[in-house]
């Protein structure tokens, strides 16, 4: 447990390639807009990993990654209105915002100028953000969202990351009855692509870069498969697909392939961060294929509460396997290697 009222107890990150290891952190400085939770769940997210190897630049070591993050309101400031003491609450990859920028004043939060998220930025008061690997979380009430009744904590956690992440823009481009989506990457944020559009309506292919998910991407509901390393495999869907929601690639990813799948006036839709650049792209490509390339970061507190809504009504529920929070090490091991079928949920 923490040592006092205004420290956290972390699993934290303190140096690339180092096991995490605990330690107290300071929260940010309390204000009336401020909730605590004691955090109960955390999933395991790609970006947790980027941040804790440096794959995206120089991390600000020591860091307390994790942003699906619940637990239970153990305190709210005077001006909280949507949340009290003994309330579970979620919260994803964003923890504050400025609510004066052109994307803030447009409800385009999670694009907002000057971000604050969840791990790795600072509050406006200096202290460095920590995210869920901990006993506690401290944050604006705007970026936390009452758990619905139906979800158990460790159901719902993984919602607040992978599941806006995917959700956002699948309903953004318009996913439904008649769509043929294919998902490129069948992880923690792929395999909440196949539920997503599925529940939209859609039909669905997983592509995946090689034979091992073939099995299990079909018992997940998906209605065929593509092995993205064999040409003939993704001959079968030359001109076809409405939409490609892109979760992972190799670094030797190439557009062509890809857009070869695409109807006329398809989607290829990027939410992957991955710490390589994506090739070149020769501008005929586009015009021959005439295509819209998307990208989308996770999604604006009103995304993730029409998320919740549509998860509930459609019960859409993601794969998790749970683990006690003090094996994080061997579970992020695990991670690293690609074992999740489909996502790693920590408990306290
Ligand atoms: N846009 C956002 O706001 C946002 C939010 C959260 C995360 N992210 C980013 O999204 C990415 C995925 O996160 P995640 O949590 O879903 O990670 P994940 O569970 O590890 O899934 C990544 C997937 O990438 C695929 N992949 C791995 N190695 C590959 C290779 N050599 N070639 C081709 N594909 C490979 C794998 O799918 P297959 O085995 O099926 O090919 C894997 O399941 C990360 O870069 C993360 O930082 C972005
Ligand atoms: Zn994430
Ligand atoms: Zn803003």
């Amino acid at each position: 447990m923490s040592s006092n009222n205004e420290t956290l107890h972390a699993w934290a990150g303190v140096a690339n390639g180092k096991p995490l290891v605990q330690m107290d952190l300071p929260l940010k400085k309390w204000d009336e807009n401020s909730v605590e939770i004691r955090v109960t769940h955390c999933g395991i997210c790609g970006s947790d990993d980027h941040m804790l190897s440096e794959s995206w630049g120089p991390t600000h070591y020591p860091i307390c990654v994790g942003h699906e993050i619940v637990g239970e309101v153990t305190k709210v400031g005077a001006n909280v209105t949507n949340l009290k003491v003994g309330d579970r609450a979620g919260i994803g990859a964003q923890s504050g915002s400025c609510h004066e920028c052109k994307n803030c004043l447009e409800g385009n939060e999670n694009i907002c100028h000057n971000m604050v998220l969840t791990y790795g930025s600072q509050w406006p008061c200096g202290t460095w953000t920590s995210g869920g690997y901990a006993d506690k979380w401290r944050g604006d009430y705007r970026f936390a969202f009452k758990v619905p009744d139906n979800l158990s904590s460790q159901i719902a956690a993984t919602f607040f990351c992978a599941g806006i992440t995917t959700y956002a823009p699948l309903r953004r481009t318009e996913v439904g009855k008649g769509s043929i989506v294919g998902v490129m990457g069948i992880g923690g944020l792929g395999h909440y692509g196949v539920l997503w559009a599925k529940a939209m309506g859609a039909k669905v292919v997983g592509m995946s870069h090689n034979d091992k998910k073939h099995d299990v991407a079909l018992e997940l509901g998906c209605d065929d498969y593509i092995n993205t390393s064999n040409p003939q495999d993704m001959a079968r869907y030359k001109n076809t697909l409405t939409h490609i929601l892109c979760t992972g690639t190799s670094p030797d990813f190439q557009w062509a392939p890809y857009f070869a799948l695409l109807v006329v006036n398809g989607n290829f839709i990027n939410v992957s961060a991955p710490s390589w650049n994506f090739p070149e792209l020769n501008p005929m490509l586009l015009l021959k294929n005439q295509i819209f390339i998307h990208g989308s970061a996770i999604g604006s507190p009103e995304e993730i509460e029409e998320m919740l809504a549509f998860a509930e009504k459609n019960n859409v529920k993601p794969w998790i396997d749970v683990y006690p929070m003090k094996d994080v090490n061997k579970v992020l091991d695990d991670f690293r290697a690609g074992k999740p079928r489909f996502r790693y949920v920590l408990e306290n």
